[in-house]
């Protein structure tokens, strides 16, 4: 039987684990950091059907911490496609799998570019929102990225970008 997934969402969950502590005894940043770069990715790969590599990620906001032992939920969906670029929307809830309730934890934006084999950006299919609230998040990707154009300046004038 096979199941069928929609192309721009996709929806990562398991139990955090033991080995995922920080030294306050919950997740580690660095362990929710890799597991929404893989949502990130499984979504953008799934979207365009090519390899992509994480060119940006914006502003991740740790709202609350996450418990060992906790039901990790990652969604991750497409709110933006360039020329070459997938912006996906990242959001992580969690809970006690005893509690059946979950609470946001962990809010980003990441930015995929698909590749060909020697790491040349290629285009993407075109991601058009259907309903208001993709609408909303469109604006939201294209508003950020017009914040960005900003913090690029200021990086720039610090010399901290590379030529090319
Ligand atoms: C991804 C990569 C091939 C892009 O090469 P590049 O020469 O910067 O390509 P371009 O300038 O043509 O930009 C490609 C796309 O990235 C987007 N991009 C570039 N800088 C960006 C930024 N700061 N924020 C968001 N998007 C950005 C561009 O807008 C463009 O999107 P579009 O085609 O939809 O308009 C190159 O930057 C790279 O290899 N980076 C390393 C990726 C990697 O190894 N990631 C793993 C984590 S370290």
């Amino acid at each position: 039987m096979e199941n069928q997934v929609n192309r721009s969402e996709m929806v990562l969950r398991f139990l955090s684990e033991p080995s995922n502590i920080n030294f306050g005894g919950n997740v580690h940043g660095g362990a929710v950091m890799k597991w929404i770069d893989q949502a990130g990715y499984a979504c953008a790969a799934n979207w365009c059907s090519s390899y992509c590599v994480t060119v940006y990620v914006g502003g991740i906001r740790f709202y609350k911490p996450i418990g060992i032992g906790d039901i990790v939920e990652i969604r991750a969906k497409i709110i933006y496609t360039g020329k070459t670029s997938m912006h996906v929307g990242i959001d992580v809830f969690a809970g006690k799998p005893q509690s059946h309730g979950q609470h946001q934890t962990t809010h980003c934006v990441i930015v995929f570019v698909a590749v060909d084999s020697s790491g040349q950006p290629v285009s993407v299919p075109k991601w058009t929102p259907q309903t208001e609230r993709e609408k909303i998040l469109e604006n939201y990707a294209l508003k950020l990225m017009e914040l960005r154009t900003g913090i690029d300046e200021e990086i720039q004038k610090l010399g901290k970008i590379p030529e090319k």
